[in-house]
């Protein structure tokens, strides 16, 4: 399919309950790979679906366009001083809405201003309804480091968080640092967590930290994602797996995502680790992992 902006055309369909996700992690753990993925997905079961990338590099919908970019909201505002949302939507695969927040000139401003802008603008011209969509999935970032970054799940925006995180430190702890903020806001009625979506985690010892963390911190796995060349090779040709490789076994796990995400109904306040308790749960890994990798032991479940 030949991608191009959408005609915004209005339908009279009846009203549906509408799903807002947001999708957090790490810089560069797969948030937008993974996020496409289950867009594609989901619009393959027959949902309309919006992707919101609320990145400044407005990277997040690429692979839905044959590896075209579209203009941002904040570009178009910039440009003509006021902006028709649907001048910013532009269709991707299977008819998917694409949006793309954008941010800042690089070095002025404030990035995560440019996600309250977007997501406003949307909102105040009714588009989510408009549109009749089942689901907006939010495309967000790594750490909540600014109060731009927490919109979708500080205004009751997005009723369902998922962080992707791999089983390596960091994204570990920058997923442990978005349960914060999720513990923080959840009593002013913000959105709470569905789960993790564990990227590229394929060996035993990768697993057992993850299965470990969730256990750790009262939260769940929605979904192994293994690191697979069919996402390297999609994603070189401008695509999702699930549209360039529909049969592959990585598809299969995008699609049974997707499934997960259909069914999810309850999300819960996550119990983040404190600073202490998170270096003393790593130190045990630090000390167990090779033990696991062996063999030796089937898990080194922490007690801390
Ligand atoms: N399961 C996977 N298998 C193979 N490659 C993957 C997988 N998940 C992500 N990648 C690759 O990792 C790279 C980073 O992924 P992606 O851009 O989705 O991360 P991100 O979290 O959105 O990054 P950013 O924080 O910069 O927006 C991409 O080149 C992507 O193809
Ligand atoms: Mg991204």
């Amino acid at each position: 399919m030949a991608p191009k902006k959408t005609t915004g055309k209005t339908n009279s369909k009846p009203k549906k309950k509408l799903k807002q996700i947001a999708i957090y992690g790490k810089g560069g753990i797969g948030k937008s790979t993974t996020t496409s993925n289950l867009s594609a997905a989901l619009s393959d079961l027959g949902y309309k679906v919006m992707q919101f990338g609320c990145d400044p590099k407005a990277d997040s919908t690429n692979t839905l366009r044959d590896g075209s970019y579209i203009p941002t909201i904040l570009d178009l505002l910039r440009e003509k001083g006021r902006v028709e949302a649907k001048d910013a939507i532009y269709e991707g695969y299977n008819g998917i809405y694409c949006v793309e927040a954008g941010g800042p000139s690089p070095g002025v401003g404030c990035a995560g201003r440019g996600i309250i802008t977007a997501v406003q603008l949307l909102k105040q011209q009714n588009i989510y309804e408009e549109l009749n969509l089942d689901y907006v999935i939010y495309d967000v970032l790594g750490d909540v480091v600014c109060g731009g970054f927490a919109v979708p799940i500080r205004e009751g925006i997005a009723q369902h968080v998922f962080t992707v995180s791999s089983s390596d430190f960091m994204a570990i702890y920058a997923a442990n640092n978005l349960f914060r903020g999720i513990q923080k806001y959840s009593n002013a009625g913000g959105a709470l967590l569905g789960g993790v979506i564990a990227n590229s985690v394929s060996s035993g010892y990768q697993k057992s930290i993850i299965d470990d963390f969730v256990l750790q911190t009262n939260t769940q796995v929605l979904q192994y994602v293994p690191r697979s060349i069919t996402v390297t090779q999609s994603e070189l040709g401008g695509k999702t797996t699930i549209e360039a490789a529909p049969d592959s076994e990585q598809a299969k796990i995008y699609r049974e995502l997707a499934k997960r995400v259909e069914a999810h109904e309850v999300s819960t306040t996550p119990v983040p680790l404190d600073p202490l308790q998170l270096r003393a749960w790593a130190n045990k890994w630090s000390d167990q992992i090779l033990a696991v990798e062996r063999g030796d032991v089937r898990s080194a479940g922490a007690q801390i």
